[in-house]
């Protein structure tokens, strides 16, 4: 049974730990954060919630990275969100210096874990993870595509009055608005999408998927917390059970799609050594040229990033 450090026990990092715990799958939850005693009370609430709900994961707050020694994987979500009107990159002053040293401090107290990086702007984060970890690419790599594959597929099961577990789909790309969402690999039942909804309103909602996290954080003044720390659990799952699932993931990609030493979504195989698999789809000239539009986009943010000379 694993040990699984989450760092950050703000709105997201707690509620992967509490999501996790519910899986009772890892013996050990470790909750940090800076901000004084927040993570001991958060994950004391959840511990406390363990007989009600019936697991036996311990979980345990802190602020001391002592206590996070020997962690199988570790979850960063340290770091500001966004506030209405601001765009993800807009964070990285702060996030890059925040996401550099926890690295630093993980490092110092676990030899060999597996990161799975949050924190915004989630693709140049995910690259300054690896970076500074210096781990190999299959254990450093970041959760993005499955809360924005996950709010493609609540749409349209909204829109076609199905069940989201009907709904199969995938999505490449920088976790930012030139995110492409592929309705060429959309099924519903293993039905193609575009035999069940006209174009229009399948464009309508690609559109709406790819503004997503913007539409939250305009409802509630931040950004969303259930769906992005579900998402997070959910990799964390696949690895401790090394179930091999294929999820959009935020990747260092080397030579796949044409693109070297960039951070962008792709499907992975994910299993108890991280990625096995990085799957290369055969995309059409459209699809090649959005890709390479947010490659473009990320690349951009990943120089103002290598300017900070962190
Ligand atoms: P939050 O403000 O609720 O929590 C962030 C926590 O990080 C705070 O408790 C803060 O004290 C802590 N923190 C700051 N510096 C730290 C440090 N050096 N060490 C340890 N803890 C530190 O924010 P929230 O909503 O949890 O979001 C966290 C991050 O995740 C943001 O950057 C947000 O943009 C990102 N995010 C990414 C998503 C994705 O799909 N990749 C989805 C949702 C949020
Ligand atoms: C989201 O998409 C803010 O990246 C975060 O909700």
């Amino acid at each position: 049974m694993s040990k699984v450090t989450v760092i950050g026990a703000g709105n997201v990092g707690a509620t992967v730990a509490n999501v996790l715990a519910h899986r009772d799958i890892v013996k050990e939850i470790v909750l940090l954060d800076i901000a004084g005693d927040l993570a001991r009370g958060k994950a004391l609430d959840t511990w406390q919630q363990a007989p009600i709900d019936y697991y036996s994961t311990h979980v345990k707050g802190t602020d001391d990275y002592k206590e996070t020694a020997g962690s199988d994987i570790v979850v960063i979500t340290a770091g500001v969100p966004r506030k209405p009107g601001m765009s993800r990159d807009d964070l990285i002053s702060t996030n890059a210096k925040i996401v550099n040293s926890v690295t630093k401090s993980i490092l110092e107290h676990s030899r060999n874990p597996i990161i799975i990086v949050v924190s915004n702007p989630l693709d140049v984060m995910t690259y300054a993870a690896y970076k500074v970890s210096g781990l190999d690419r299959s254990r450093v790599f970041g959760m993005a595509g499955i809360l924005d594959t996950a709010r493609y597929r609540a749409f349209l099961a909204e829109a076609l009055q199905v069940s989201p577990k009907d709904i199969q789909a995938l999505l490449l790309g920088g976790h930012g608005d030139t995110m492409v969402p592929l309705p060429r690999y959309t099924t519903v039942a293993g039905i193609p999408v575009t035999d069940m909804i006209g174009s229009a309103e399948l464009d309508a909602i690609v559109e709406r998927t790819k503004v997503g996290g913007g539409e939250l954080v305009k409802l509630m003044g931040t950004s969303a917390w259930y769906a992005p720390g579900a998402a997070a659990a959910q990799m964390v799952e696949a690895i401790v059970k090394d179930e091999n699932r294929i999820f959009p993931c935020c990747v260092n990609l080397s030579g796949e799609y044409g693109m070297k030493d960039i951070f962008l979504g792709i499907p992975v195989k994910l299993g108890k050594n991280g990625i096995s698999e990085f799957i290369e789809l055969k995309l059409n000239t459209d699809e090649m040229a959005l890709l390479n539009d947010s490659a473009g986009h990320v690349k951009a943010v990943m120089e103002v990033y290598d300017g900070m000379g962190l």
